[in-house]
């Protein structure tokens, strides 16, 4: 079972942008553990339509040193459901179910006073803001953003990110990309912006197009993966639609399917009963631990794990970038063992 939802009331709404509000929730006490937070980090909400319960994942665009209570961010999208509800039925006072929040798009608490480097693409600008605010407030470390948008009109939090920056004039720097005045972001163009940051700890959130030149840039520019988190726009199917997408679950054949597997969960090392059929996440669930999970569909990647040994498939890895897999990264809601070698996953690796 994913994690529980709980019932936040609204209490406040900002008008951001012509398309773009952002909702403040009030956490009561009883309820401060579970919504104990990171910058980075998302909130899933259950939202009711047409008699379905859609499920949304939303960046939190607040960070927990800085603001008082967590607040998303939420941009509307042509026909999308979920944005235009919160857009235009979700009041002050109104109450939605909430899971607590998740993520691994962190700052490493390891990196010393290496530099901060944030790439913000339209809303993808939320989990970066959250970032800098933090960073600024509790780290030595400088920051830049790269903020590119479609036009002056659409800029998020423009006078925000200015109050930060006469805060922090020697510590912040920011550079507003208008694809309306020069056209996407080009792959050169990034690289010179990223001159002299290459031992930088790097943040990417924005567009597919966006993210694809950032990434592009970053292997020219020769950047160790380890180095860079990319957060992706990715939407769970809804169910009038999962027909439409048909998960493929990969075949297993009597000889793939081990006794049992290992996994590392909160400092413990645990065994795991197998049974065909199951992910490694439904099996860790039947037989009663707790490891992170939210979607369990595959898009918000809560449920990675490290691949310490042996073979797995995945039927659908939206949520990983291609350096994720090659280091060895896997989504345990997606992974069904593909061979008898012992396998060991674990939850606890640092990303
Ligand atoms: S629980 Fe969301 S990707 Fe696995």
């Amino acid at each position: 079972m994913p994690a529980d939802f709980y019932e936040l009331q609204v209490a406040g709404i900002i008008q951001e942008t012509h398309d773009t509000r952002s909702f403040v929730f009030a956490v009561p006490e009883s309820l401060r553990e579970e919504f104990r937070y990171r910058a980075g980090q998302f909130l899933t909400f259950e939202v009711p339509w047409n008699g379905m319960k859609l499920r949304r994942c939303y960046s939190l665009s607040s960070a927990p040193e800085t603001d008082a209570w967590p607040k998303v961010t939420v941009k509307r999208v042509d026909d999308g459901r979920i944005s235009n509800w919160f857009n235009d039925n979700l009041h002050v006072g109104d109450t939605i179910l909430v899971q607590p929040p998740e993520g691994r798009f962190l700052i490493r608490s390891n990196e010393g006073d290496h530099g901060i480097f944030l790439f913000g693409g339209g809303s993808g600008v939320t989990p970066v803001l959250s970032i800098l605010k933090s960073a600024l407030r509790t780290t030595e470390r400088r920051v830049k953003l790269i903020y590119a948008n479609r036009d002056e009109r659409s800029i998020i939090f423009k006078d925000e990110i200015d109050l930060w920056l006469a805060e922090f004039p020697n510590r912040l720097e920011v550079v507003h990309h208008l694809d309306s005045a020069s056209g996407f972001m080009s792959v050169e163009e990034i690289r010179a912006q990223i001159r002299e940051w290459e031992d930088a700890e790097f943040f990417v959130c924005g567009p597919t197009g966006y993210m694809d030149a950032v990434e592009e840039a970053f292997k020219a520019s020769k950047i160790d993966p380890g180095q860079t988190k990319f957060e992706r726009f990715i939407s769970p199917i809804d169910p009038d639609r999962k027909d439409e997408s048909a998960e493929v679950v990969p075949e297993q054949s009597d000889d793939e399917i081990p006794a049992s597997f290992k996994m590392v969960l909160e400092g413990r090392s645990l065994e795991v009963p197998y049974e065909k059929g199951l992910t490694l996440l439904d099996s860790a669930i039947k037989a009663g631990h707790k490891p992170p999970s939210s979607c369990e569909d595959g898009y918000c990647g809560c449920c990675m794990a490290l691949l310490k040994s042996g073979q797995v498939k995945m039927a659908t890895h939206d949520a990983l970038e291609p350096s994720d897999i090659e280091r060895g990264w896997v989504l345990a809601c997606q992974s069904r063992p593909a061979s008898r070698e012992p396998i060991e996953i674990d939850f606890d690796a640092e990303y």
